[in-house]
C-alpha cells in the first residue's frame, strides 16, 4: 500500500482526509495535538503518529523521522493552517498566520518534495484556498498567505518534472473548527471537501476546487470590478 502523509490531520479537513484515504494508504498524521491524531488513528484502523509544529526548528527533521518510520512517502498533504478574522490586524494573529501558513507550509512543501526527488517521485497536495484570489479586508494575512501558497505550488509545479506531481487544493467555505459561523451558507462539510481532494489527488490535478461550484466563484471574482471585490473578502 502506498504512504501518505497528512500534516494538520487533528481537525477538521485533514481529519476528514484522512478518514477518506484510510484503506487505500498506510497513513502518517501529523499536527502539534498528538491526542487528537491518536484518536483518529484509532478510528481509522492504525496510523503512525507525529508531533510536528511547522513553525519550529525541528519540523523538517521531525518530518523526516517520520517518513523514515513509514520506510518513505508518497503523497504529502499539507493541511495545517489556521485563519483568525482580524479586522483590528492584531500583530499577534497576522504573525501567526503568515508563520503557520507560509513559513510552515514551505518547510514541509520543501521537505516532501526533496524527499520526492530522492526517492524518484511523488505527489504534494496543498491546501489552498478561495481566499487567495481576494485581498480579505477582515483577515488579510490569511488571504496573503493562501496566495503565498498556490503561487508556491506553481513554482514547484514549474521546477518539477513528470515524477513529482503538484497539487493546489483550494477550498471554499468548509464547515470546521477555522470557519466563521457566519459563513454557514455558502459552507460544505468537511467530508465533502474530502471526498473532492480525493477526487482531485487520484486525477492528478494542478489546480482544484472544493466543492467544484468555487470554480465559477473564482472566475466571477477575477472580471469583478474593485468597488464589488472590496466587500466580498
Ligand atoms: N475551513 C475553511 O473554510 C477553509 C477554507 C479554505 C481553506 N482552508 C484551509 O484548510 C486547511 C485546514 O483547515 P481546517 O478548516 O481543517 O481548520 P482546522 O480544523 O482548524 O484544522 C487546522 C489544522 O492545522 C493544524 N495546525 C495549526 N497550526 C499548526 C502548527 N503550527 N503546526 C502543525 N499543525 C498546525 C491543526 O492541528 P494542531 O492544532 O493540532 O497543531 C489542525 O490539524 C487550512 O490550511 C485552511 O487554511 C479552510
Amino acid at each position: 500500500m502506498p504512504n501518505t502523509i497528512i500534516v494538520g490531520a487533528s481537525s477538521g479537513i485533514g481529519r476528514s482526509l484522512a478518514r477518506e484515504l484510510a484503506g487505500e494508504y498506510d497513513l502518517g498524521l501529523a499536527a502539534r495535538r498528538t491526542d487528537r491524531l491518536t484518536a483518529v488513528g484509532e478510528d481509522v484502523g492504525g496510523a503512525h503518529v507525529a508531533r510536528i509544529d511547522v513553525t519550529a526548528d525541528d519540523a523538517r527533521e521531525r518530518f523526516d523521522d517520520l517518513v523514515d518510520s513509514m520506510g518513505g512517502v508518497d503523497l504529502v498533504v499539507v493541511s495545517s493552517g489556521v485563519g483568525r478574522h482580524n479586522p483590528g490586524l492584531e500583530w499577534a494573529d497576522e504573525r501567526d498566520t503568515v508563520d503557520v501558513n507560509a513559513r510552515g507550509f514551505t518547510a514541509i512543501a520543501t521537505a516532501a518534495v526533496e524527499r520526492f526527488e530522492r526517492s524518484g517521485g511523488g505527489h504534494l497536495v496543498g491546501i489552498s484556498s478561495v481566499a487567495a484570489e481576494i485581498g480579505s479586508p477582515t483577515m488579510p494575512a490569511y488571504s496573503a498567505s493562501k496566495a503565498y501558497v498556490s503561487r508556491y505550488l506553481e513554482g514547484l509545479r514549474y521546477r518539477s518534472d513528470d515524477d513529482v506531481v503538484v497539487t493546489d487544493v483550494r477550498p471554499g467555505y468548509v464547515d470546521t473548527p477555522m470557519s466563521p459561523e457566519t459563513d454557514r451558507f455558502w459552507e460544505c462539510s468537511p467530508e465533502t471537501a474530502a471526498r473532492g481532494i480525493v477526487r482531485a489527488i487520484a486525477k492528478e490535478k494542478e489546480v482544484a476546487y472544493v466543492p467544484r461550484r468555487w470554480w465559477l466563484v473564482s472566475k466571477l471574482l477575477a472580471v469583478l470590478p474593485d468597488r464589488y471585490r472590496a466587500n466580498l473578502g
